[in-house]
């Protein structure tokens, strides 16, 4: 049975800060941030958009009534979750008006979730062969102002459809993953800012790529020539292109040319949104599958998940006939291009702009984000959307 990726949405916020600029408000040479890293922007949230309105905008664009009945299972992915009891799944379920048998749960592994609810999904297609899956990576990436961190911050939302004979990449068995516990990077609960060891987490990201790709080789036996793309989870692009050098001597010229020229493709919309922690890996296959001119259907797409704490996935997907008119290529240039630059003094008034914690009542200007799904506010303890488009 062929399962696999059917659609891909994506939605991240209206407004970015160029990395340049907060290079220069923090006495830090640009070229650290634009070269050193690899960001040119950063999204930045309006208090309006959270991982549940992100994620219901990123769906919300590539979802047919047909979908809507035929979806049985809603997995939202996230580590920036709106609640410890209830999954933002069942608010997105409600926002985009998903049949009422369906299942709705939420996951966590830091920027892993995705990769697991992909994993879930393709079991449970397995044994409903009818089934369509909706999963959602969305996330806001907070370090704070000032920190080390801060400039791979970011903020956005994918959305997956998966279901048998899908129109863009089959996924392939078998996986290879691996978990350790380690204190890379975590968010304990009183805290709305990740607290990370930057230094750890470089590490252990690479030397998990590394012992994931060495086993995945000795199972599958395939090897670089196999694959013509590797896309990696992009917390800045500069870590990726860390993890693909540690192994591209394996391949020959030819090889090695070809996955860093796919590279490059795959890192262009990460470059400009920043990291949406769970949805990063899959926004580099879209900015793959998007971007490029030249690959063809049958192609072997790799993908490496990372996921703080740890826990680490490699697997591959063969690519569709005709998936590139299933990509909605044209709308995501357009959010990408509306976009608008704030300057570092206004990125900050945004960022310390949040809603103080048990505050029962608060209503938010929605008019002054263009998102069709917003976050509007909180009436009695109890989180609020809307939809402007009714
Ligand atoms: N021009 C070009 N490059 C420059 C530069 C300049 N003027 N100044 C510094 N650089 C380069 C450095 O040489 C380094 O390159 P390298 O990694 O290839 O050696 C890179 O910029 C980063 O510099 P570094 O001093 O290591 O940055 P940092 O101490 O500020 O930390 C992170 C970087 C990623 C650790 C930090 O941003 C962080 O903690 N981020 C959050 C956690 C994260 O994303 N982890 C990833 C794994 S999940």
């Amino acid at each position: 049975m062929n399962i696999g990726i059917d659609k891909i949405g994506f939605y991240t916020p209206h407004l970015y800060v160029e990395t340049k600029e907060l290079a220069v408000a923090r006495n830090i040479d640009p070229g650290k941030f634009t070269v050193g890293i690899g960001q040119e922007k950063m999204s930045v949230p309006p208090i309006t958009q959270d991982a549940v309105s992100l994620a219901a905008n990123a769906a919300h664009e590539i979802l047919t009534e047909e979908d809507k009945q035929q979806i049985d299972f809603v997995i939202f992915a996230t580590e920036s979750g709106i609640d410890h009891s209830k999954a933002g799944a069942v608010y997105v379920h409600e926002l985009l008006g998903i049949n009422s048998n369906a299942r709705s749960i939420e996951v966590k592994e830091a920027c892993y979730g995705a990769t697991a609810g992909i994993q879930i999904a393709k079991g449970h297609i397995a044994l409903n062969p009818d089934s369509k899956v909706l999963i959602l990576g969305s996330d806001i990436a907070r370090y704070g102002l000032n920190t080390g961190g801060e400039v791979t911050q970011g903020a956005g939302a994918v959305a997956i459809v998966m279901s048998t004979d899908p129109s863009i990449m089959t996924l392939e068995s078998p996986s290879t993953y691996q978990t350790e516990d380690i204190m890379d990077f975590w968010r304990p609960i009183f805290s709305d800012k990740a607290f990370v060891d930057g230094k750890q987490s470089v590490d252990k990201y690479l030397s998990f790529f590394q012992d994931i790709w060495k086993v995945h080789k000795q199972k599958t036996e395939l090897e670089l020539k196999d694959f013509e793309a590797i896309c990696f989870h992009l917390p800045y692009t500069k870590m990726g292109q860390k993890a693909l050098k540690a192994v591209i001597p394996e391949g020959t010229e030819a090889d090695q040319e070809r996955l860093l020229a796919n590279f490059e493709t795959s890192k262009q919309y990460n470059k400009i949104v920043g990291n949406i922690y769970t949805g990063s890996l899959y926004l580099s296959l879209l900015s793959l599958l998007e971007l490029n001119t030249n690959i063809e259907a049958g192609a072997r797409i790799g993908l490496f998940s990372y996921g703080s704490g740890a826990v680490g996935e490699f697997f591959s997907g063969i690519l569709q006939p005709n998936y590139k008119d299933a990509l909605h290529t044209a709308q995501h240039e357009t959010l990408l291009a509306e976009r608008k630059e704030i300057s570092v003094a206004e990125y900050e008034e945004v960022f310390e702009d949040i809603v103080p914690a048990g505050e029962p009542t608060i209503e938010l200007p929605v008019e002054n984000d263009p998102a069709p799904i917003c976050f509007s506010g909180v009436k009695d303890h109890m989180r609020q959307y809307v939809r402007k488009d009714g």
